[in-house]
């Protein structure tokens, strides 16, 4: 009897501790920095996406966006991020409903209620010519890319939307918050390549002279890391890469005008892969690879396939990119004032990454510092133009390196692979991190932790 007593008592605990724990996408928006995106309630399982380029190179794209999404909590209607093509029809589990697009902020709304629990789908067709916007700090549009065609090389397109760009060309709940798995169908002409995140699970060849690539991704991941490129890509096959636990299939795809020396960096994709799934445990997908581009944008960890500029071209920012597929994109950010959560822990990698090949790592740490002499902030971010500013990649990484020599190497390590198997898919904030140093570091560590991020100026490495 008081056993069960007890039981029940238990069940109760765990019952109400899950309800708390696992809000996440329900409770977590509106965003501090980005109020304005994502749908509180809504939780979008999977897109799948039909992306139709005639003519690459320029802005124009036929999308048709298949939503699987479920409801978190009573919804009075769907509230997509939306400010693309123009939208030519929306279909509610199949059926033709009405839709109206709010300018500001930008919503495409499906007067739809669905109440806490209960699924659907959506089916938006759009077409016409995308434009980008603004970031908030570099002279740089994001969302859809088009490069036009020059002398050199015909012309190409691809996304690049961190933080919010995606939904400049798709509809989508577009606030990390919500990860999704991906299928992505490409229609191009015959000669040209389409690529994007996940494996390639499909081709067909069409009687008018395209044909269609499909690409699937298993792993969730936030809407702004979905990788696409289109364009006349040569891919490199590599030998996969063969890890302690999994093989990772390895493939670069280079612009043809790309010259030898900003191919070279690319090998050495495996011996990145084996020191750092040594340091963070099982790499999250499938599949990797790089895409270089000609445009000088930041690269950009889209998903299994990094966006390298020619000018990023370089092992460090390899490195960087391959570890943002552990955090930022398997691990995803529960609100963008915690971008040090990404920049911190893929520039740490840099670091470890030096290490792993006998480098004098004193450089390095002294370059993070002086990054930070003109000023750093306590690492939780409050305004849009501080998410990708020294403070998250350089403050960020010296955090983890005064955790690492408190710890000691072999707790670090396992602090790190903890991390990312039990954050993958879920919305992560610097309370989570703290938390989980608390259990499985003890309490010296949080509070080494805490003067890190808490404090306005650097405390000393111990
Ligand atoms: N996450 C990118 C990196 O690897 C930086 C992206 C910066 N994006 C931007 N819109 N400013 O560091
Ligand atoms: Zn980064």
């Amino acid at each position: 009897m008081l056993r069960h007593a007890r039981t029940a008592l238990i069940l109760l605990h765990l019952t109400v501790g899950c309800a708390l724990g696992a809000a996440a996408p329900a409770t977590l928006l509106p965003d501090p920095i980005y109020p304005d995106l994502g749908q509180p309630g809504l939780d979008v399982q999977h897109y799948d996406i039909h992306l139709t380029v005639p003519q690459p190179g320029t802005p124009w794209l036929r999308a048709q966006v298949r939503i699987d999404l479920q409801a978190k909590l009573p919804l009075n209607d769907i509230r997509l991020d939306y400010q693309g093509p123009t939208v030519l029809s929306v279909q509610w589990n199949g059926m033709p409903v009405p839709y109206h697009l709010q300018a500001s902020p930008a919503k495409l709304i499906i007067p739809r209620a669905l109440p806490t629990g209960a699924a659907a789908t959506l089916t938006i067709v759009t077409a016409g010519d995308t434009r980008g916007l603004p970031d908030p700090t570099l002279p740089i549009q994001l969302g859809w890319q088009s490069v036009p065609a020059s002398p050199e090389q015909p012309g190409a397109n691809f996304a690049f939307s961190e933080p919010d760009g995606t939904h400049t060309f798709l509809p989508c709940n577009d606030h990390p918050s919500d990860p999704a798995t991906f299928t992505t169908h490409l229609t191009v002409p015959q000669d040209v390549q389409a690529v994007a995140s996940g494996r390639r699970t499909g081709e067909t060849q069409h009687p008018d002279g395209t044909h269609t690539l499909t690409y699937t991704l298993d792993t969730p991941i936030p809407t702004y890391a979905l990788g696409i490129h289109i364009g006349t890509l040569q891919e490199v096959r590599r030998p996969a890469a063969l890890l302690p636990t999994q093989s990772v299939d390895l493939s670069d795809y280079f612009p043809t005008s790309v010259p030898l020396d900003v191919r070279a960096p690319y090998q050495r994709t495996t011996d990145i892969l084996k020191v750092l799934t040594d340091w963070f445990g099982p790499y999250p997908f499938a599949t990797y690879g790089s895409v270089v581009v000609t445009p000088p944008l930041p690269a950009l960890e889209t998903a299994s396939l990094s966006t390298m500029p020619v000018r990023s071209s370089r092992e460090r920012v390899i490195v960087h990119e391959l570890a943002h597929q552990w955090f930022g994109n398997a691990v995803p950010l529960a609100r963008w004032s915690d971008t040090w959560l990404n920049e911190g822990f893929a520039t740490y990698a840099e670091l470890l990454w030096a290490e792993a090949n006998a480098q004098d790592t004193t450089p390095l740490l002294a370059s993070w510092r002086d990054r930070l002499r003109g000023g750093t902030r306590p690492l939780t971010a409050t305004t849009q133009a501080e998410l990708f500013d020294s403070t998250a990649y350089a403050r960020g990484a010296l955090t983890l390196h005064a955790l690492r020599q408190q710890v000691g190497d072999p707790a670090f390590r396992t602090f790190l692979q903890t991390y990312a198997r039990t954050r993958a898919a879920q919305p992560t904030q610097t309370a989570d991190l703290l938390s989980l140093s608390r259990q499985y570091l003890g309490a010296d560590a949080e509070t080494l932790l805490r003067r890190w991020i808490d404090r306005p100026t650097l405390p000393a490495i111990p």
